[in-house]
């Protein structure tokens, strides 16, 4: 014996406009969390050079002024630097040498060789910089002296600030005749 009531036209009508609407909401929610989750990385791509220059405006302490004092040889300082490295930032070491100005005052450059970017050092025996890849050399004050390097040894932009000399770390093209910042 059937005991179901039977369903009327308008009823049975109304049933499938709820489902209906029901199946509306369900994927205008999906539609939003989707374009919600896309967004992410659309927005990291779009603050990414903000983000990247604001870690390039670091300075590091390279120590109490009266350090540099008598530079009669270079001062070496190993600096800390936070790079872009895809979405992360990389932490790296870099060297560089406090060395005298024409006034005699102190003057920071790169140890990162302007030919292919060895890390140039100081030899004392020699009293020049010499570059352990293809032998560039650059005396005492930075200027080139002899090999395939293009230009001086790179200048870092520095400053003194309550008694402390401190610079900013900046990776500058290599081959280039003259210095020009990797953006
Ligand atoms: S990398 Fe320094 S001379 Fe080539």
């Amino acid at each position: 014996m059937n005991t179901t009531a039977p369903t009327s036209p308008a009823s049975e009508s109304s049933e499938r406009g709820g489902r209906r609407s029901f199946l509306g909401a369900l994927i205008a929610v999906g539609t939003a969390s989707m374009a919600a989750l896309l967004s992410i990385p659309l927005a990291r791509l779009a603050l990414f050079p903000l983000r990247r220059r604001a870690g390039q405006e670091g300075w590091s302490d390279l120590g109490p002024l009266e350090s540099f004092t008598r530079l009669d040889h270079p001062v070496a300082r190993q600096v800390t630097i936070e790079q872009p490295d895809g979405w992360e930032r990389a932490i790296t070491q870099q060297m560089v040498y406090v060395i005298p100005d024409s006034h005699g005052q102190p003057k920071v450059v790169s140890s990162v060789c302007p030919h292919l970017g060895c890390s140039v050092q100081w030899r004392r025996d020699q009293q020049r910089f010499v570059c352990p890849c293809h032998g560039g050399t650059f005396a005492l004050d930075g200027h080139r002296l002899a090999g395939p390097p293009a230009r001086d040894m790179d200048s870092l932009p520095h400053r003194i600030q309550d008694g402390h000399l401190y610079c900013r770390f900046v990776f500058y093209r290599q081959l280039l005749a003259s210095q020009e910042a990797v953006d």
